[in-house]
């Protein structure tokens, strides 16, 4: 019997490092610290609860639950244990959890020293299809999310898709947000596929997108916010209402209000003749197999999701005069359109309601 472990590799224009996917892949990990590191530095969350083995003898260091610790005073507190622990550019740091785990270590560890290398075992579904891949790190400001950061690639991946089995059911549904984009993007057989082997497949178009766009300069890597723009405006009302108005306000989960960006984007692009009535219900039946919303909060203003949407732009795909940008599928797939007709989107926000 084959390994049920796949590697896929994320090739640069300078280097490639290995994505290990599978059941048990945290075994790798003694192959992939880098040669001669004398100290081996791990840094996750409490509740996570995956260590390594005694044999590494790493130094563990813990780190707070939830997105405010991608904040500077936690940079500034990790980077401070890591004078303490006196790592130099000669170790490495491993970071163990999902994507805030690994937006704030591979930002620290490009900073510190210039530059330290690290590791990243991915432990929710958002990290394994997405986050720890393809080296954007970084932390938020109160202004908005991720915008102090930098690319700084891991040296290597780890997506032990055992650890998924003490996830939360709702960040599982999370991360199908984000299989859900990468199955329209251009998996047309996942719903064939083990779920280990829709990993891979997830892992494997995202590590080609970013081996074509690494920074994110030629256009390419932005389809891999596809859905994301009325999901980012979505997560952004709410995110808002919980700050201003009841902190106790569910704010919704990152990939659930993909998932309904991507029906959004679908029903615009089909409006707009891109795409045909079948490629739209393609579109619902992805979304129906992974159990996610298609339809927009009612509490939702079309002009609330508008302004977010515009600004949403302005950050991401600076595109000067061209009204709102939309990553839209098309005859030759996915891809960034400008000038969408605002009329366009403000009709289709009311369909979906
Ligand atoms: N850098 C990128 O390219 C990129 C891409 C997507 C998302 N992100 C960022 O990732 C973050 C979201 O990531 P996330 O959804 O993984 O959230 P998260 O890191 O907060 O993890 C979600 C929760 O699951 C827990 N958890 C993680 N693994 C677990 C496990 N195996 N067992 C039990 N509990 C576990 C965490 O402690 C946390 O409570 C956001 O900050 C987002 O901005 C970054």
């Amino acid at each position: 019997m084959g390994s049920p472990l796949s590697q896929i590799d994320v090739s640069l224009s300078t280097r490639s490092y290995p994505v290990i996917v599978g059941p048990g892949a945290l075994a790798s990990l003694a192959d992939l610290l880098p040669q001669g590191a004398s100290k081996i530095v791990a840094v996750t969350q409490p509740n996570i609860g995956i260590e390594l083995d005694a044999n590494y003898g790493a130094h563990v260091v813990y780190i707070e639950n939830g997105e405010g610790v991608k904040s500077f005073t936690h940079l500034e507190s990790l980077c401070r244990k890591f004078v303490e622990l006196e790592i130099s550019r000669s170790d490495v740091i491993v970071a163990i959890g999902g994507g805030v785990v690994t937006d704030l270590v591979g930002f620290a560890a490009s900073v510190f020293h210039r530059g330290v290398p690290c590791i990243n075992v991915a432990t929710s579904l958002v990290g394994q299809v997405d986050a720890a891949i393809g080296g954007k790190t970084g932390i938020n400001l109160p202004e908005g999310k991720n915008l102090v950061g930098a690319f700084s690639q891991p040296i290597a991946v780890i997506c032990d898709t055992n650890h998924l089995g003490s996830l939360a059911k709702a960040e599982m549904q999370s991360g199908y947000g984000e299989m859900a984009k990468y199955c329209l993007l251009g998996i047309d057989d996942l719903e064939d596929l083990a779920f280990d082997t829709q990993i891979a497949r997830c892992i494997e178009l995202k590590a080609q997108i970013v081996a074509e766009d690494e920074l994110e300069s030629s256009g390419r890597r932005a389809i891999l916010n596809y859905g994301h723009t009325l999901g980012h405006a979505i997560e952004g009302i709410y995110l808002a209402r919980a700050g201003q108005q009841d902190p106790k306000v569910e704010v919704i989960k990152h990939g659930v209000a993909v998932g309904i960006g991507l029906a959004f984007a679908g029903s615009v692009a089909f409006k707009l003749g891109r795409i045909s009535r079948e490629r739209l219900e393609r579109h619902f039946r992805v979304l129906d197999y992974f159990g996610l919303a298609k339809t927009i909060p009612g509490d939702l203003l079309p002009d609330d999701l508008l302004r977010f949407m515009g600004h949403d732009k302005k950050a991401m795909f600076s595109t000067p005069g061209s009204g709102i940008s939309f990553v839209l599928d098309g005859e030759s797939g996915v891809e960034l359109v400008p000038n969408v007709p605002e009329d366009i989107l403000v009709e289709t926000i009311k369909e979906l309601y």
